[in-house]
């Protein structure tokens, strides 16, 4: 018997959820929000599912990443835009480099709700409720800035609507043209190693726009060739939101998430018997789900029977975040619990939430080295058990900030972390380390192409 609808999943025992302090303003709050306009639709998220079942077969690849998590503080078109051009240039880097398509998701316009591993924090003897992100709290450290409120769910909704508008506009508005490229590099990055390497991918995109133009196809007759898809994700941790955000599609009558394309469910989050998953088995839209080394492989079938019971290709996405130092102790054991039932994932890395550390200074951060290598592990064990490395997922920044230490010429010193700290939660990748991640990741790719058959004549 389906007894699912968008709040069924508060009869399940949850996880992470804040203290409002005000429950009857909280329910006003979400009534209210059930009324506003969805932010995506669902042919869009059907869109992204197709593609991601391409990524599943080995025809594509999938780069997500954006901020740890969006604030209101940080709003600007600015901001924006720096982040689209680096992302733009890690996709063209990639699809140059793997010569398949790149399906660009961005961690953006609504990845504002944070899990925290504890409910509290307490500075120099003071204990207040954690920061929860802006959809929830305030980061400032006082009482009154850290009690949850639900007008905050209004601003995260208004704020998503326009950075999904500003980035619709950019991707295909003209911003996203092939014959733009070398404009997507911005002055900072002149110092990375990335950045030579980088232009030498730009001219030969030059080149192969003079061919292409030649032949008759240009950006303006062509609009794969001046537009890009991008599509949108976020954690679905804040349930009161995403169940007011759940729409009935009117062509299949079934539900989606209108507050983005995609969704994933965090680490901490994701017991199968709990409320979060509960709320995912309704939705159709395509769902990531965050492996830490704490997964069984016995709740992992669970999951995937209970978010994927069709094994429908491009729904289930699993983002494989052990550590560098874990992932070839797990990796292994879950690829192989995978493949044993028959099921079919998108593989994909998210080479951050394993290697947090704490610097000697205090600041958290993750050493580039590590992200690095836990990437290159992922690929390896990927390559030796014959399945498809399909996708990576960072947290990056198009700013130039100090918060992973490491890479590049001018890399990033423990001591310097405190110059350009910027992250409301954990560090990002600034854009010259989020490039240079990008060239080792098309190589990767590269690596695990099946050689092409030698042709004889022409
Ligand atoms: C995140 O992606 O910001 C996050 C909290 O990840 P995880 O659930 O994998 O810890
Ligand atoms: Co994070």
């Amino acid at each position: 018997m389906n007894t699912w609808s968008p709040d069924s999943w508060r009869q399940k025992p949850i996880s992470q959820v804040p203290d409002y302090p005000d429950p009857a303003k909280l329910a006003a709050t979400e009534k209210q929000l059930s009324t506003f306009p969805p932010l995506v639709f669902a042919g869009e998220a059907r869109e992204l599912t197709a593609q991601l079942a391409d990524v599943a077969r080995g025809e594509a690849f999938l780069l997500q990443g954006g901020d740890c998590a969006e604030s209101f503080a940080e709003h600007g078109a600015d901001h924006i835009r720096d982040f689209f051009r680096v992302f733009l240039q890690m996709a063209i880097v990639l699809t140059h480099g793997a010569g398949k398509p790149v399906v660009k998701v961005g961690r953006i316009a609504g990845q504002f709700a944070k899990p925290r591993s504890s409910d509290t924090e307490t500075i120099g003897g003071v204990t207040l409720p954690s920061y929860r992100g802006d959809i929830v709290n305030d980061i400032g450290f006082t009482a009154e800035a850290r009690m949850p409120d639900p007008e905050r769910l209004l601003l995260a909704y208004r704020q998503s609507a326009a950075t999904l508008n500003l980035i619709r506009a950019f991707a295909t508005g003209g911003y996203a043209n092939l014959a733009r490229v070398h404009e997507w590099t911005m002055g900072f990055m002149k110092d990375s190693t990335a950045y030579p390497r980088f232009e030498e991918v730009a001219h030969k995109i030059d080149d192969a726009i003079d061919f292409m133009r030649a032949l008759g196809l240009t950006p303006e007759n062509t609009p794969s060739l001046r537009e890009t898809r991008f599509y949108t994700s976020h954690e679905a941790l804040l349930l009161g939101y995403e169940e007011a955000m759940t729409r009935r599609d009117s062509i299949t009558s079934e539900f989606y998430a209108t507050s983005g394309h995609m969704l994933w469910i965090g680490d901490r989050t994701r017991q199968p018997d709990a409320a979060h998953v509960e709320y995912f088995s309704g939705i159709r839209n395509p769902i990531g789900i965050k492996c830490g080394p704490s997964l069984t492989d016995d709740d992992l079938m669970r999951l995937l029977d209970r978010l994927n019971p069709k094994d429908e290709p491009g729904r289930i996405t699993l983002i494989c975040r052990f550590g560098s130092d874990k992932v070839k102790e797990h990796l292994p054991r879950v690829i192989e619990a995978v493949q044993g039932e028959g099921r079919t994932v998108v593989w994909c890395t998210d080479p951050m939430h394993g290697n947090t550390v704490k610097a000697a200074n205090g600041y958290k951060t993750r050493p580039f080295d590590k992200v690095l290598s836990e990437v290159h592990s992922f690929f390896q064990v990927h390559r030796q058990m014959g399945t498809y490395a399909g996708g990576i997922h960072i947290e990056m920044t198009g700013d130039d900030v100090t918060e992973c230490v490491g890479g590049g010429v001018s890399a990033v010193t423990e001591a310097s972390l405190q110059d350009r700290y910027h992250t409301y939660c954990d560090p990002r990748l600034n854009a010259s380390q989020a490039l240079e991640l990008a060239f080792l990741v098309a190589e990767e790719i590269r690596a695990q192409r099946p050689k092409r058959q030698a042709v004889s004549g022409f």
